[in-house]
């Protein structure tokens, strides 16, 4: 009873399977799923569709605009897809082994720290947003440099799409950790994201830096998430495509954290909502998409003196709560 607890098995048509057959379950893939030939698999692919799993939580019309395949033939694949992922439950015992390999990043302020119950996660999106200058991208320069702190040789993939990276920041940071400057440079890879779909491709191409050049990422940084989409999908018109476009590309980079256990960084700007009389008129750009795609949300804003506040909206296990610190040259203060 206890071995069966414990290792859970993969059951299919009320059978128990041996190892190899399970090996066989595992490698499943869409070119091997019943009634997919090679173009539709390439089509898919090209539009990001790479694992089952993506197929099988896609919608009838995201494939049919990928395939061009017909409703039905779109449906069939989905369904397919789900059949053949019907073992993807596991124990809660499995799921807290897991969060045990989760990894937490150091900010170097130790109440922002203790927000966090320890630092920014892995495994999970963390999102800042508030207003400019409220410190959002020096946060990701800090962290960057507190990820090599913590994991020398480690890689951190740092997608600018506002073109507020500076090497210049990190030497100084990597200073005031101890760091030699130009190791902490040579484990930072920058790119630059022109438009959305760059910085969406972009984000799909980290799995490659991980499998095909077998770098051990451990941060990925979007600086900003939001600020393309938001200036490219202008009028209420192009918001369905505008909050479709930003959850697949939320998801992806889910996808990566869970699958690499590594942190994801988000910044996010936010609107003035005139229709707000009382308490805050700031709401995040994204709305809800991006509210319920991050894991853990934080709104930071400029508190008195020239210091900094970071307010924790939400969590899954954490309770709301604020810290204050200063940003300076060699990283944050608490106060
Ligand atoms: P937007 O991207 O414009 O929305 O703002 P942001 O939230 O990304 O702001 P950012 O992180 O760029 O914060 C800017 C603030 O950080 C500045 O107003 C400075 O107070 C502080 N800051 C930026 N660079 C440095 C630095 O090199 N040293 C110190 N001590 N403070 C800095
Ligand atoms: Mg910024």
């Amino acid at each position: 009873m206890k071995q069966i607890l414990m290792e859970p098995k993969v059951v299919k048509n009320s059978k128990v399977l041996s190892k190899e057959e399970k090996e066989t379950v595992k490698e499943k893939t869409l070119s091997n799923l019943p009634g997919v030939g090679p173009a539709t698999v390439e089509k898919l692919e090209t539009v990001g569709y790479n694992d089952l799993m993506s197929v099988a939580v896609a919608t009838p019309g995201e494939i049919i605009d990928a395939t061009g395949m017909s409703q039905a033939a779109a449906k069939k694949l989905i369904a397919t897809a789900r059949s053949s992922l019907d073992m993807g439950f596991e124990s809660g015992e499995d799921v807290l082994k897991k969060r045990e390999q989760v990894i937490r990043l150091s900010i170097g302020s130790k109440s922002f720290d203790d927000l966090l119950a320890g630092g920014f996660e892995s495994a999970a999106i963390t999102e800042c947003f508030g207003e400019f200058g409220s410190g959002k991208t020096q946060i990701g320069h800090i962290l960057a440099v507190n990820c090599q702190k913590q994991y020398p040789g480690s890689t951190v993939v740092y997608i600018d799409t506002e073109n507020t990276f500076r090497p210049e920041r990190i030497e100084q940071l990597a200073k005031g950790a101890n760091l030699e400057p130009s190791e902490v440079l040579k484990n930072i890879k920058v790119a630059k994201a022109f438009n959305s779909d760059h910085q969406m491709l972009l984000a799909e191409k980290i799995e490659d830096l991980i499998k095909k050049q077998g770098l051990d990422v451990k941060l990925v940084i979007v600086d900003s998430l939001t600020a393309h989409f938001r200036a490219e999908y202008i009028g209420r018109g192009t918001l369905a495509e505008r909050q479709q476009k930003i959850n697949r590309h939320m998801r992806d980079l889910a996808k990566t954290a869970h699958m690499h256990n590594l942190c994801v960084y988000v910044t996010n700007q936010v609107m003035a909502r005139p229709d707000m009389f009382f308490g805050d008129p700031t709401q995040a750009i994204g709305g809800h998409i991006v509210g319920h795609a991050s894991t853990f949300r934080l709104y930071l804003r400029k508190g008195k003196k020239g210091s900094r506040v970071a307010k924790l909206i939400d969590s899954p296990n954490l309770p709301e709560g604020e810290c204050s610190f200063y940003v300076e040259s060699s990283g944050l203060k608490d106060i």
